[in-house]
């Protein structure tokens, strides 16, 4: 790849991690994750560049050309892998972001070396830019890139995107570096979230914080305007529905539940190994159904798929001991010779073998404590154009504001779990048909090139350039 890109997405990772083989061969795959599955459709459409950590320590690779996308390394070395990506990004934002479900740890070496990779980034973005590019940063592993690239470049148009929740201003209050890491926000012109409720805690903050005034959308500082608004992220719904319109794929489906003995209902869970997506919750609420009776031996099989994640961070190591124990406790209780009720895989999946998986599925069970958007349940509608398959779907989910037709559940609340996965498997075909098809005209109107041209139009429309903040009148929105 030679020269400067007029479009530029930063982010953690790149859509593929580089693995080492046993035998020390590298060969590349597609990185896990929501962010990867929403990017890179849209960058294989727009001609532009990628710059991300390529996912392996120590190594330092030039940039490569990879499915129509040009690559840019950025490199990290182990330490730096340990502190900023498993530590400050992992073991501190993410669970303050997500309701506290997990303890946050605050460190300030992490805290340093988070900042330090991010100084990292942003040079590594306005080396790549060319003059006036529209640079698209991305999550919470990046939050002070906005300022320190528009320091480095202020000819830049900078649009950040937050694919997790923005937490309450109570919750982000107690981290030590909070004014750092809203000012590092505060350097784009666009700041995106999932849901309103995302973009309206952030204002508050501003202003509790540092004494910004906002009105509407728009967060004044001295000499610019930072828009804040919420964008529901999407999947690619034309290319899934295409996909399972494929007859090799409705005959792996088909072969899926012979193999799973055939009963009368298969029921799906698959979720990055993650302590947010409460996968406990589900599988304790399937085993209680089994243990008071309510259904019957053989009547269901539950397929876990859970695909590795963090894996040295420690809160991820107890959440993969946890769910065995569980599994195998379930398992021991209610198997019978030839039928075992979970099916559990610690493995990751191609995208024929999971699309293949949805059809198979007559209940998807979507259960997280607090989730951005969760993109598979997005995935298993754009799969059922059969009309066929319930999805049982936790409030705390963004996607809940979309899916309405889902069943609906508070994961927290075991027997509503229990009630509402009963609903999705006695529910009669034209229930099914009637939720399911709103669903799908949801997701097929607000699909991911909708989400990214919505907010890139947004990003390229300055806003009100008079509207700064000492021609304001009033203090707050
Ligand atoms: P998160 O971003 O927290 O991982 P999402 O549900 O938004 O959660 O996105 C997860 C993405 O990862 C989806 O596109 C899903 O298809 C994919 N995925 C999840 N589990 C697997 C798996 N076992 N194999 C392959 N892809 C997976
Ligand atoms: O969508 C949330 C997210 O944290 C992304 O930022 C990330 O790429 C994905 O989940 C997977 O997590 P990780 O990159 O830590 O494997």
């Amino acid at each position: 790849m030679t020269g400067r890109s007029s479009f530029l997405i930063v982010a953690n990772r790149l859509p593929v991690d580089r693995t080492i083989e046993p035998d020390g061969t590298a060969s590349w795959r597609r990185s896990p994750g929501g962010l990867v599955t929403a990017i890179a459709p849209v960058m294989q459409r727009r001609h532009g560049a990628w710059a991300g950590w390529h996912g392996a320590p120590n190594e330092k690779l030039a940039p490569f050309e990879q499915d129509g996308m040009n690559l840019i390394p950025v490199p990290l070395s182990g330490r730096e892998v340990e502190l900023y990506y498993e530590g400050f990004s992992n073991a501190t934002l993410w669970p303050l972001y997500h309701d506290v479900v997990a303890p946050p740890i605050f460190d300030r070496e992490m805290w340093e070396t988070y900042r330090a990779v991010n100084e990292r980034f942003a040079n590594a973005a306005a080396d790549a830019a060319e003059k006036g590019a529209v640079v698209w940063v991305q999550d919470y592993q990046l939050q002070l890139v906005p300022a320190m690239l528009r320091r480095l470049r202020p000819d830049l148009r900078i649009g950040f995107f937050l694919h997790i929740p923005f937490p309450p201003t109570e919750l982000f209050w107690r981290l030590p570096w909070r004014k750092d890491l809203v000012e590092g926000l505060l350097g784009a012109d666009l700041v995106g979230f999932q849901l309103p409720g995302g973009a309206s805690n952030f204002r508050r903050l501003c202003r509790r914080l540092l004494g910004l005034p906002y009105k509407g959308n728009e967060i004044f500082l001295d000499d610019r305007v930072v828009t804040t608004q919420a964008f529901p992220i999407s999947v690619d719904f034309g290319q899934l529905d295409s996909l399972v319109r494929d007859p090799q794929i409705m005959a792996r489906a088909k072969e899926i539940r012979v193999e799973l003995g055939d009963p009368e209902h298969v029921l799906l869970g698959v979720d990055r190994l993650d302590y947010t997506k409460g996968i406990g919750q589900r599988l304790e609420a399937f085993g209680e159904l089994l243990k008071d009776g309510r259904l019957a031996p053989n009547e269901a099989v539950f397929v876990q798929i859970a695909t590795p994640s963090r894996e040295r961070v420690e809160e991820y190591k107890r959440l993969r001991d946890d769910i065995e124990l569980q599994v195998g406790r379930i398992n021991g209780e209610h198997a019978q010779l030839g039928y075992q009720p979970v099916q559990y895989f610690h493995q990751s999946y191609d995208h024929a073998e999971l699309a293949a998986l949805y059809l198979a599925a007559d209940v998807m069970v979507v259960t997280p404590l607090r989730d951005g958007m969760n993109l598979v349940a997005k995935e298993y509608v754009s799969c059922h154009h059969d009309l066929h398959g319930a999805l049982v779907l936790s409030e705390f989910a963004g996607a809940a504001d979309e899916l309405r037709q889902a069943y609906l559940v508070n994961p927290y609340d075991v027997e509503d779990v229990k009630r509402q996965m009963l609903a999705a498997m006695r529910a009669t075909p034209h229930e099914l048909a009637r939720r399911m098809r709103t669903m799908r005209r949801r997701v097929a109107t607000y699909d991911v090139d909708r989400w990214a041209s919505e907010f890139l139009n947004a990003l390229e429309t300055p806003a009100s350039q008079t509207s700064t903040r000492r021609s304001a009148s009033w203090r707050s929105g």
